[in-house]
């Protein structure tokens, strides 16, 4: 899955991009996906053994660089080193990929896992989103890419914690783009639909139909500088068209219910 739009990336934005949750899913494909497209990728994520092992079949198959930074982007003293480390490589494109959601009623929350979420979800994006902006700001050019959700545009029972944050995410995106219209920085929020990884289990969600990691990467860096928000598969496609004419009051009720439904295992 290539094509010129994709494989244009390192002229139009230059010869590194930096992809956070590189270790799995989604965040995986958007690495593969960038080396193809001839790009450098600093693959970042917690779990380095997995990040050493993408980054040599990266390097061996496309003929990139793709150094590993281990980070736990919750961890403000880890995501400083992180900016620190960085700086002397030229990183063009940023993907704010790692997140995490969790399911069920939030009062029978974990709250040190929530605020964790929050940690990784909301302030490390908004960290690196404020320091690579600025650097490509500086240039005169670069590409942000942010991870939404179809959760992020309405409130979700028995996912509203993790819906806020992709609302946060979905919200301060919109305003960036306002902002950075004329400075040739790009920015693209991705909203999915269910996508088949570890996210689902991870969150404790059952999920049936499900688009591909590598459709997501693929449509979201085709649709990179071309539009403002991209809903990758034909499944979010069509939820997102489903949903656009109803009101917010039933927009809650519709996407409550179907994480009821993806949820119905959990007693609370
Ligand atoms: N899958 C879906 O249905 C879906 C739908 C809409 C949006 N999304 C969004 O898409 C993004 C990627 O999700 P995915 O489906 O690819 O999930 P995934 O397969 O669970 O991968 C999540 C990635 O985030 C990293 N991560 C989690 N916590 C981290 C931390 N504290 N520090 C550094 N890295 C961390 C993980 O790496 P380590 O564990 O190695 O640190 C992993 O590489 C998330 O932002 C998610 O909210 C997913």
């Amino acid at each position: 899955m290539q094509n010129d739009r994709v494989s244009g990336l390192l002229q139009r934005y230059g010869p590194y991009a930096l992809v956070t949750g590189a270790s799995e899913g989604i965040g995986s494909s958007f690495a593969e996906e960038l080396a193809r497209a001839g790009m450098n990728v600093v693959l970042v994520a917690r779990r380095e053994d997995r990040l050493h092992t993408l980054a040599k079949a990266l390097e061996d198959r496309y003929k990139v660089l793709c150094p590993v930074i281990k980070a736990d982007l919750s961890n403000a003293e880890e995501l400083d080193e992180l900016l620190q480390v960085t700086n002397s490589l030229e990183i063009c494109l940023l993907v704010c990929n790692a997140g995490f959601g969790t399911a069920g009623t939030f009062l029978n929350a974990d709250i040190q896992a929530e605020m964790n979420m929050l940690d990784v979800n909301c302030t490390a994006v908004t960290r690196l989103v404020h320091h690579f902006g600025c650097k490509f700001k500086h240039r005169g050019k670069g590409g942000v890419v942010l991870l939404s959700s179809i959760v992020a545009t309405q409130g979700v029972g028995r996912s509203a914690h993790y819906a806020a944050t992709k609302a946060y995410v979905h919200t301060m995106g919109e305003g960036l783009q306002q902002e950075w219209q004329g400075t040739g920085v790009d920015l693209l929020i991705v909203a999915p639909g269910p996508v088949e990884t570890g996210f689902a289990q991870r969150s404790n969600m059952r999920l049936g139909r499900a688009a591909t990691p590598e459709v997501v990467a693929h449509e979201s860096l085709k649709a990179l500088g071309r539009h403002r928000i991209v809903r990758p598969g034909w499944l979010a496609k069509g939820m997102a068209l489903a949903l656009s004419t109803a009101p917010r009051w039933l927009r809650v009720k519709i996407m409550s219910s179907i994480m009821g439904s993806m949820t119905q295992h959990l007693s609370r």
